[in-house]
C-alpha cells in the first residue's frame, strides 16, 4: 500500500496484513489485520506515530521511500507490543535525529524488548504536550489498553485521537475509513472480546476521561479509521457496561453422543422459555466466535464428557479462556456425562476463579441419559429462564 491522506496534516503510513491468520499464536484472525502508523506534519516538526509489525518492515521501508519522508523529529511509541513497535529499531536507524516519545513504563519495555539505546528516549508524563509548530500532540496515559505502558495521542488542532489498540479491529481492508459499519461492528466486537474485554474496568475510566475531549476522528492502530467516532465509542460503552442479553452460551464437546443429547435438550428447553441459546461446539470451533458471544451473555453452561477422570481438554481450554477474558456473565452451570465416575465438575470450577457467577447445580449423567433423566435439564433451563426474568433480561 502507498501512504494515504487522512487530513491535510496527517498521513496513514501503515501496512495491511491480508494473510495473517493468527495473533500471538492464539487469536484467530479470519479477516487479517492492519498495522496503522501515521505521520503528523507540523509547520516545524514532524512526528511519526507508531511503526508496523517486524514482518512488514521491508514493505514499510518501500512506502516511506515512495512518499519521500526524509525527516522525522519524533517517533511516538504508543505501545511496546511488536505489531506496533517491532519496526522501531529500523525507524530509529533510518531517522537518526528522531527522538522516541513514550511513557516511562514503555521506555523500560522498549529497552528490554528491542534494546533501544537510552539516549534516544523522550519520556512524557500523562497530559504532557509536544509542539510541532502549528500542531500540538497531547499524550494521555491509558494503562491496560492493551499493556500497562499504553498511551493515546490527541492531535488538538485537528481533534484526532490516535488510541493505538483501543477502538481497533482486526480487519484487513482497502477502506481507509469505515464504509461498511456492519462488517466493522463484527470485527471490532471480536477484537474487543479477544483483546480488550479483560480490561473493561480500565476502559470505563478511559471512556469517561475521553468524554472531556472534542474528538472528531479516531485513528486506531488496527482496522479502518472512524470519521464517526460516536459509532465505536457507543459500541464500547455498550460492551463494557450496557445491559446483558437474555442469552445462554453453551461451549461443549460430545465424544460419543451423550453430551450432545443433553445440549440438544437444553437448547430446546431454553428456546421454549424464550431464552436465546448459542451452542458452540469446541471441536473445530472458532474460539474468537466464542469470545464474541461471551461479551453480552448472561449465562454460560459448559458441556463436557468425562475423559480420564476430568473434563474434556477442549472444555478445560474454554474454561481457562473464559476465566482469562473475564466476561460479565452472571450465571453458570455444567452439564455432561461420565462412564464410571470422575471429577470433571471440580476440575472445571477450579479453572474459573475470575468468573463471579451464581452457579446452578451441575447436571451430569452416567452414560446416555434417558427421557426421565432429561427432566433435570428441563429444570435447569427453567431455573436459568427464571433468573434471567428476575434480572430484567427478558
Ligand atoms: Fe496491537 Fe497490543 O498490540
Amino acid at each position: 500500500m502507498r501512504a494515504r491522506k487522512v487530513t491535510d496534516k496527517v498521513m496513514w503510513v501503515g501496512s495491511v496484513d491480508w494473510d495473517r491468520q493468527l495473533f500471538d499464536e492464539l487469536i484467530p484472525l479470519p479477516d487479517g489485520t492492519s498495522y496503522n502508523a501515521y505521520v503528523v506534519a507540523g509547520s516545524e516538526k514532524t512526528a511519526l506515530i507508531d511503526t508496523v509489525d517486524p514482518t512488514k518492515t521491508g514493505e514499510w521501508c518501500g512506502l516511506l521511500d515512495a512518499m519521500q519522508l526524509s525527516k522525522v523529529d519524533y517517533l511516538v511509541a504508543s505501545h511496546a507490543e511488536q505489531d506496533h513497535a517491532g519496526s522501531i529499531p529500523f525507524a530509529l536507524e533510518r531517522y537518526p535525529d528522531a527522538k522516541l516519545v513514550c511513557t516511562p513504563k514503555a521506555k523500560g519495555l522498549l529497552m528490554d524488548l528491542l534494546h533501544v539505546d537510552e539516549g534516544r528516549f523522550v519520556v512524557v508524563e500523562d497530559g504532557e504536550t509536544l509542539s510541532l509548530g502549528d500542531l500540538t500532540l497531547e499524550f494521555i496515559h491509558a494503562p491496560w489498553v492493551h499493556w500497562p505502558e499504553t498511551m493515546l495521542t490527541y492531535l488538538r488542532e485537528q481533534k484526532v485521537l490516535f488510541p493505538c489498540d483501543l477502538f481497533g479491529s482486526h480487519l484487513a481492508t482497502s477502506d481507509l475509513f469505515v464504509s461498511d459499519p456492519a462488517r466493522v461492528y463484527r470485527a471490532a466486537k471480536r477484537y474487543y472480546a479477544e483483546i480488550m474485554m479483560p480490561f473493561k474496568s480500565n476502559i470505563v475510566k478511559h471512556l469517561e476521561r475521553l468524554s472531556g475531549y472534542d474528538i472528531q476522528m479516531i485513528a486506531p492502530s488496527h482496522g479502518p479509521l472512524h470519521d464517526n467516532p460516536q459509532f465505536i465509542m457507543d459500541m464500547y460503552r455498550d460492551w463494557v457496561s450496557g445491559p446483558l442479553a437474555n442469552k445462554v452460551v453453551i461451549p461443549y464437546v460430545s465424544m460419543h453422543g451423550s453430551t450432545q443429547v443433553i445440549v440438544d435438550r437444553l437448547i430446546a428447553s431454553l428456546a421454549e422459555q424464550g431464552v436465546r441459546v448459542v451452542p458452540h461446539k469446541l471441536s473445530g470451533g472458532d474460539t474468537g466466535r466464542l469470545a464474541m458471544e461471551l461479551v453480552d451473555a448472561a449465562t454460560v453452561v459448559l458441556g463436557t464428557p468425562t475423559v480420564l477422570a476430568g473434563p474434556h481438554p477442549l472444555v478445560a481450554y474454554a474454561a481457562i479462556l473464559a476465566n482469562a477474558l473475564r466476561p460479565r456473565v452472571m450465571f453458570a452451570s455444567i452439564v455432561g456425562s461420565y462412564g464410571w465416575g470422575g471429577k470433571a465438575v471440580e476440575q472445571l470450577l477450579a479453572l474459573v476463579p475470575n468468573l463471579k457467577v451464581e452457579l446452578f447445580d451441575p447436571v451430569l449423567f452416567k452414560g446416555l441419559p434417558s427421557e426421565a433423566d432429561l427432566k433435570a435439564i428441563d429444570e435447569l433451563a427453567g431455573q436459568i429462564a427464571e433468573k434471567h426474568r428476575g434480572a430484567g433480561l427478558v
